[in-house]
């Protein structure tokens, strides 16, 4: 019984080192453009992938499961995968860490203003901003799952006044929730820093444009750790031109890299990084799909499982 490893990542080595210690009888095989180290294909149980090419997988008659690298799976789905193989999406403490201290920075870093005091400094000027108190600070996460629901969780640990939206309703201790589309709007109206955690799909892509913008309060914040295909870049830009929007943190965007000629790169509103927000680490997510791998060995299904319907 095999894996393939299916990706350009640098990491591949300490992924095959830990599935060792996990699944010693785990034959690791990693993909090569020529798939010259694949082997006889029937070997083939597991695929762990990111970005594979279209149909990549068709040839393999004994796969059980298609284990994502990441937590997102828009790099899998509509890739003319094997049907009734199931797609497993990275759900991983160690990836879930990551995303809440990159929420939790930025959300801190406008809240208080740091910007502004960095620009200061650079201009040798003294100068104090009135501070909002945190209980007042009204933050709304797109996206309540594994990672939107830890944010929102550690922002109104802080105290932050914090709303979510998702697509089927849900309660949650502290947190205020909406749902749906008939929900957005007034989800949008009470956020002050919008933060992006919604999965790529063809319901949610390009879901931050002229009209969301438009129904945010003046000033607001937008951090996008999600996916580049929720924003349409131009209505963001027109939004922060105006002043409506009055910055964006943006991890992921629509090329990646991103191209040197995007005018995200210079614009003075706008901090960019280089999808980071949180990178998977075989440290943890090797532990995560070895114990997947023992789960489907004993009869019991992998998790989470992507629903094919909804494509997440
Ligand atoms: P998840 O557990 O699947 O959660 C997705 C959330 O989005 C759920 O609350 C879901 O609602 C909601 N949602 C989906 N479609 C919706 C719609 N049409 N309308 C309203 N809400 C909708 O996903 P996750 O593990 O938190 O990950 C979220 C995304 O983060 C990933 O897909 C990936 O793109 C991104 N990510 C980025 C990085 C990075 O480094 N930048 C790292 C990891 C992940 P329900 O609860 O009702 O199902
Ligand atoms: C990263 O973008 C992920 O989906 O885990």
């Amino acid at each position: 019984m095999a894996l393939l490893f299916s990706s350009k990542s640098d990491d591949v080595d300490r992924w095959r080192d830990i599935l060792a210690r996990e699944l010693p009888d785990l034959d690791f095989r990693q993909w090569t453009p020529a798939l010259d180290d694949v082997g006889d294909p029937a070997d083939i149980e597991y695929v762990l992938a990111w970005g594979p090419k279209p149909g990549a997988f068709m040839g393999f008659p004994n796969l059980k499961c298609i284990f994502s690298l990441g937590a997102g799976v828009d790099h899998l789905i509509g890739r003319d995968l094997p049907p009734n193989v199931p797609v497993v999406r990275l759900m991983d403490p160690g990836l879930t860490r990551g995303m809440r201290e990159y929420v939790l920075y930025w959300v801190l870093h406008h809240h208080r203003r740091f910007a502004d005091y960095a620009e200061g400094q650079n201009k040798n000027r003294w100068q104090q901003y009135g501070q909002a108190d945190t209980r007042t600070r009204r933050i709304g996460i797109l996206g309540l799952g594994v990672l939107g629901l830890d944010a929102a969780a550690k922002l109104a640990a802080l105290e932050f006044d914090v709303a979510g939206w998702s697509r089927s309703p849900k309660e949650v201790d502290g947190i205020t929730t909406f749902h749906g589309k008939d929900g957005l709007t007034d989800f949008l109206c009470r956020t002050e820093i919008l933060v992006c955690l919604l999965p790529l799909t063809p319901d949610t892509a390009g879901i931050i444009n002229t009209e969301t913008l438009s129904q945010l309060p003046s000033g607001a914040v937008v951090i996008n750790a999600a996916r580049g295909g929720h924003v349409v870049d131009d209505d963001l830009i027109r939004a922060l031109d105006s002043g409506h929007v009055s910055a964006a943190v943006l991890d992921v965007f629509h090329t990646e890299p991103l191209p040197p000629e995007h005018p995200f790169w210079d614009h003075p509103k706008v901090t960019v990084t280089p999808h980071i927000a949180s990178l998977t680490m075989p440290e943890t997510a090797a532990l995560v799909v070895a114990d997947n791998i023992r789960r489907i060995r004993t009869g019991q299904p992998p998790e989470p499982i992507v629903d094919p319907e909804t494509g997440y």
